[in-house]
């Protein structure tokens, strides 16, 4: 049986935390697409390739050796024998990625190891910027994940606090959906795509919105 739950929106949305938790009390898969996009850029910084260098970094994401769990209780990535999992949340990879995302070879690969990913699970809640409209466009359930800027800025800033100053990640944040927007339009609902606002949900409000269109 093939369910697929797409679920497309930006940073700060909380996409993330939320596709996680639906995916556990569904007892389904989770996807998280963005990792892949990390660990391609990971990958890339590792072996010394050039971002700028289009064609190089196409090369480098074709035999880019990935290994991503969809258990959503326990979210490992790995790149051949480096255990990623951390690695690929430091600030040096966010302000990085775009490269990936822009890049039309390395997002048509990154794409069809999704889609394979996305088959072989069978039942899962895959999230990212283009799941609704490019990954799974036939998926049962399509959902865009929104948020204000305001409440974005500010999840993110509470999410994590640390050194950099706030305004600065601020900066960071809306510089890197600003360069995701040159790649995927995920800012409107594509045909057939429902929108979930956050901004006056809590978390948990918002994992029961998004649990009950899957059981509905
Ligand atoms: O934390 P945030 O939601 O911004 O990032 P993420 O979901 O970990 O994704 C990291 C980056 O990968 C995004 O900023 C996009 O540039 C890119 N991405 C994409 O282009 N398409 C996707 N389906 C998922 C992520």
């Amino acid at each position: 049986r093939r369910l697929v739950v797409a679920v497309d929106g930006p940073s700060g949305s909380g996409k993330s935390s939320v596709c996680r938790a639906a995916a556990r009390r569904l007892r389904a898969a989770y996807l998280d697409t963005g990792a892949m996009y990390r660990a391609a850029t990971w990958y890339c910084l590792d072996r010394g390739v050039d971002l700028d260098d289009e064609g190089a970094v196409a090369l480098a994401v074709e035999d880019l050796p990935l290994s991503l769990s969809t258990d959503p209780d326990h979210q490992t990535v790995t790149v051949g024998q480096a255990d990623v999992t951390e690695a690929i949340r430091e600030a040096r990879i966010s302000e990085r990625v775009s490269a990936i995302a822009t890049n039309r070879e390395a997002r048509a690969l990154l794409v069809a190891a999704q889609r394979r990913l996305v088959d072989e699970a069978g039942f899962v809640v895959a999230e990212g910027r283009d799941i609704t409209t490019v990954v799974a466009p036939d998926a049962q359930v399509r959902v865009l994940l929104t948020a204000s800027a305001e409440v974005r800025l500010a999840r993110r800033g509470l999410q994590m606090g640390g050194t950099q100053s706030t305004e600065a990640l601020q900066r960071q944040v809306l510089a890197r959906d600003a360069k995701d927007s040159t790649a995927v339009n995920f800012t409107e609902a594509a045909d057939g795509v429902a929108v979930l606002d956050s901004s006056d949900l809590t978390f948990e409000e918002t994992v029961d919105a998004l649990v009950s269109r899957v059981e509905s």
